[in-house]
């Protein structure tokens, strides 16, 4: 299998057996139903086979001359049945195969969703979302098509190659020769056209994916693209990209259409080969013509047969791409993973330990140097500095979105890398740079932080949070359904209803992440309350470039290029006029021109 840490646009055509068989695990389940299926196969290629048996053996009978004509509706009644069974066999086994090929696909799609949910961040750092949703849509998608349709008529066509070719045999070996020197001349050339169509197919659902992961990006950034007029160079990429996709489907599908066309065309080479060949038999006595009809019908099954597994050839390496990239995935290992036997966090009193830790997010590429510190249970810290200094890097590697490359971060003594993560991450509180919230109601929203929590515990956190009184203002209040994760609230309100989760969770450890940022300043001091409240006897780690906000901090770590360059409280770092006296200066000299206007 292809290494996994695959890019989009590289996708190749993994190995169709282990592919295969890994994806007939899914169907595993279904053996019953599965081996149904393939005796209806068997049943239908046996009474095509019949059928042109009895094609024969009626040509026989009225070519004999007259007679009575009993026999020859007794025939008659026989190839109706039979006709009418294979009818119903092939009904049934498409509807068996769809049942299964839908449950397979339901259990790959929850694999794949659910192992997406424990990769740890860097994976989607790497990956377009939209590239993503494509593994989980379209590719499932492409399987499911090939199962439920594709594979009974391969299946169906290769019982037939094999129960006809018996037959046939057993009938006439000269005539089974004969017939399968036209049908394999054919065959030849029929799998030439397909082979070219192959490749075009799995380029198209790779180029399917890439368009689908920019749509996504643009549609979803669609207020920048807006504001930076952008409109029309997306549209013109967009264009771009769906003409490729366009010119390449246009390709697949004529090569697939040739080779059909080409099919019905062979057909009628099939049958004025035999009769010629054939019919000098039939004339020089070394055949019956009924044989020769029989075998006419059997060559079309043959030829049906081998044309119907080429023309699916390209459905087949859609699928096996499909189930590919899908795999690809699945295998994906997390970074960040908890070892076998990691025992949970035990509830934690909040000390935390930084001990000479030194963190790249990509190889080679260091972002934090050797940060030590230590938070004890109960202590503020603040962390200020430069933009891109590293101030959120700390708290993602105190929660381990991320492991670190040396070092060592400590948890009430427990290395945050022994124990699940899990059970680390419930115990820490976060109000994050970016605000998320789900498009569900405000109440589900805070509830989020906590499944327990009473509706008056979450109106009470949004009281504290100051975010009561516009909540009420929504068309439903708490019942107010966000749209597309809150875009129809303001940045601060927000900002704020992600302050009321952090105080509904409420647990030992606290991280505020330039949580007011997007609040006026005279909400912040209301907010500040709040936030002030819920600080009270947690471990708090404040990320703020406002300076005012962290100055009650016990300690104030100032980061710069990754380094923790200064570090006390407020009143030692401004004795030290380092650093931190400068920014708040520059912060405090800002705040006075604007007061005073000069
Ligand atoms: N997911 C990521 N992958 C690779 N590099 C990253 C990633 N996230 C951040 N960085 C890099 O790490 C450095 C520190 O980023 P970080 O987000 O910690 O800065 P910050 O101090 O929080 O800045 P700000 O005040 O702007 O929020 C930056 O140079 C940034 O480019
Ligand atoms: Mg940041």
């Amino acid at each position: 299998m292809k290494n996994v840490q695959a890019q989009p646009g590289e996708d190749a055509l993994p190995p169709m057996i282990p592919t295969v068989k890994r994806f007939m695990r899914y169907m595993g389940p279904h053996k019953v139903k599965l081996a149904i299926v393939v005796v209806l196969m068997g049943v239908f290629a046996l009474l095509e086979a019949i059928f042109s048996l009895l094609m024969g053996t009626a040509t026989n009978l009225i070519s004999a001359g007259p007679g009575p004509v009993g026999p020859l509706y007794q025939i008659i009644f026989w190839l109706v049945s039979a006709g009418f069974i294979i009818w119903i066999s092939g009904v049934l086994s498409q509807k068996l195969l769809s049942d299964i090929s839908q449950e397979a696909l339901y259990r790959l799609r929850i694999d794949l969703v659910e192992h997406i949910q424990t990769m740890s961040l860097d994976f989607f750092d790497q990956r377009p979302i939209g590239e993503l949703m494509s593994r989980v849509t379209n590719d499932t998608q492409v399987i499911e098509q090939f199962i439920s349709i594709g594979s009974l008529q391969t299946g169906q066509a290769i019982m037939t190659i094999i129960i006809t070719s018996v037959v046939m045999f057993l009938v006439s070996p000269s005539l089974t020769i004969l017939s399968y020197i036209v049908v394999l001349a054919l065959v030849m050339v029929s799998w030439l056209i397909t082979k070219a169509s192959g490749p075009a197919f799995v380029l198209l659902q790779e180029k399917t994916g890439d368009l689908n992961g920019f749509a996504e990006e643009w549609i979803s950034g669609a207020k920048t693209v807006i504001a930076c007029r952008q409109q029309d160079a997306a549209s013109r990429r967009f264009s771009g990209m769906s003409r490729k996709v366009a010119d390449i489907g246009e390709k697949a599908q004529f090569s697939a259409l040739i080779s059909q066309q080409v099919s019905t065309i062979f057909t009628t080479v099939v049958i004025v080969t035999l009769l010629i060949l054939g019919g000098i038999m039939v004339m020089n006595g070394m055949a019956e013509i009924g044989t020769l009809i029989a075998f006419i019908g059997f060559s079309f099954s043959l030829l049906n047969g081998f044309t119907t597994i080429f023309s699916s050839y390209a459905q087949i390496l859609n699928a096996v791409v499909g189930a590919g990239r899908v795999f690809d995935v699945i295998d994906q290992k997390p970074r960040v993973g908890d070892r076998k036997d990691a025992p949970a966090m035990p509830a934690v009193a909040g000390d935390v330990v930084f001990d000479h830790v030194d963190f790249s997010y990509i190889p080679g590429r260091r972002i934090l140097h050797d940060n030590s510190f230590h938070a004890a249970p109960g202590q503020v810290f603040g962390l200020c500095g430069p933009t891109g200094a590293g101030k959120s890097t700390i708290i993602n590697i105190l929660t381990r979105y991320y492991d670190i490359e040396s070092g060592s971060i400590n948890v009430d003594g427990c290395d945050v890398r022994s124990v699940q993560q899990d059970t680390l991450r419930v115990q820490i509180a976060q109000v994050l740079q970016e605000p998320f919230l789900f498009s569900d109601t405000i109440m589900a929203n805070l509830k989020y932080a906590r499944e327990s929590a009473t509706d008056e515990e979450c109106i009470d956190a949004a009281r504290q949070a100051k975010a009561h009184d516009f909540i009420l203002q929504q068309p439903n209040g708490y019942n107010t359904v966000l749209v597309d994760g809150g875009t129809n609230l303001s940045q601060g309100q927000r900002q704020m209803l992600t302050i009321a989760r952090a105080i509904v969770a409420n647990p030992r450890m606290l991280i505020l992440d330039e949580a007011t940022s997007n609040v006026d300043t005279r909400t912040e001091k209301l907010i500040q309350e709040g936030l002030l409240a819920l600080q009270k006897d947690k471990t708090s780690f404040i990320i703020a470039h406002r300076l005012s906000t962290i100055q009650h901090a016990n300690q104030i770590l100032v980061i710069d290029k990754g380094a923790i360059i200064e570090r006390g409280s407020h009143k030692e770092l401004m004795r030290a006029k380092g650093f931190y006296f400068d920014l708040y200066m520059s912060q405090f000299r800002g705040k006075l021109e604007g007061i005073v206007g000069v």
